[in-house]
């Protein structure tokens, strides 16, 4: 059984599942490869499904979608699937503990539109990755062991699916049509989200330049396209000299609470979980 891991992770939590499950995969004797397609060259590597008995994907949450370079991915990325082999594939999503909404109705929407099949879902809670900025405290004790627990699960039952079990993912509420993301105007206190780098530690690597998904980010100049910008905040976690910051968010993080009915507790408590239909009955 050989499986591939697409996933995008720019803050990390994405990535630390895929590892757990690719971890559990080799212990079921299974070959497990992975890509993260956070940067522009990832995306356009040409990848042969056929190689793979089925496809694990996963993304982080964005404003209740996948992350945008990731849709469009979808949408202009030659697929070239087989119907035999490879088209297989499950998939989850990681979230701060708010909402995934209409993520999952685009994903399987992009996904049947170049050729997977779909067969289970997963949702899992992770570290909110604003709360790299002063603030933001939303579901920052996660994952934990229970969401480790769940996401093994979630591979033992992906193992099955592509030996040629269960049935095919139902989604009751399919999308009628597709509509790129619209990106919010930035104000107030939301333009606090835009990192930046600060003070004079740093060395130029360049991480920040060839790690960011959308090229915004100008090491030179230590500024951000806000144009190109997707606030994956990549920049701000992976600056080893922790030269780049975003403003104080305390109020940005109290304008979304009060706006989404939602707080730091029940995103603290918020449960992962695996289904198979959409919405769940
Ligand atoms: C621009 C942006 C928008 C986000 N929108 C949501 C959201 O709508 N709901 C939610 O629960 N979490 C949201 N999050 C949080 C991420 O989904 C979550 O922290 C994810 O686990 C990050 O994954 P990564 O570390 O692999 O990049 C958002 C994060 C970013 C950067
Ligand atoms: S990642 Fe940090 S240290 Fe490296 S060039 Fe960017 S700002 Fe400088
Ligand atoms: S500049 Fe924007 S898109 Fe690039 S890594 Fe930083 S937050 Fe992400």
């Amino acid at each position: 059984m050989k499986i591939l891991f697409l996933y995008f992770s720019a803050t990390g939590v994405t990535e630390k599942y895929v590892q757990v499950m690719k971890q559990y995969a080799q212990e079921k004797n299974c070959v497990c490869e992975v890509q993260n397609l956070i940067t522009p060259e990832s995306r356009q590597k040409p990848i042969d499904f056929n190689e793979y008995n089925g496809i694990i994907f996963g993304f982080p949450v964005y404003s209740e979608r996948l992350p945008t370079v990731i849709e469009e991915w979808f949408l202009e990325h030659n697929f070239n699937l087989s119907e035999t082999n490879g088209n297989r594939s499950t998939i989850f999503y990681t979230f701060g503990g708010r909402d995934l909404e209409e993520a999952n109705q685009i994903a399987y929407y992009l996904l049947n539109k170049v050729g997977f099949s779909l067969w289970l879902a997963g949702e899992f809670v992770g570290s909110h990755s604003f709360n790299v900025g002063k603030g933001w405290n939303l579901a920052g004790n996660r994952p934990n062991e229970e969401d480790f627990t769940l996401a093994r699960e979630f591979v033992e039952k992906s193992i099955d699916i592509f030996n040629g079990n269960g049935t095919l993912f139902q989604m009751n509420t399919p999308l009628e049509e597709y509509k790129p993301f619209i990106p919010p105007k930035f104000f107030g206190p939301f333009l606090n989200l835009i990192p930046r780098r600060v003070g004079d530690t740093c060395q130029m690597c360049r991480i920040c330049e060839t790690e960011c998904p959308t090229e915004a980010f100008n090491a030179d100049e230590g500024t951000v396209d806000v144009s190109k910008c997707i606030l994956c905040m990549g920049c701000v976690k992976k600056c080893p000299e922790h030269a780049i910051q975003t403003g104080n968010l305390t109020i940005a993080a109290l304008m979304i609470q009060m706006q989404y009915r939602f707080t730091r507790r029940s995103t603290r408590k918020k449960k992962s979980r695996i289904y198979a239909e959409f919405p769940q009955p």
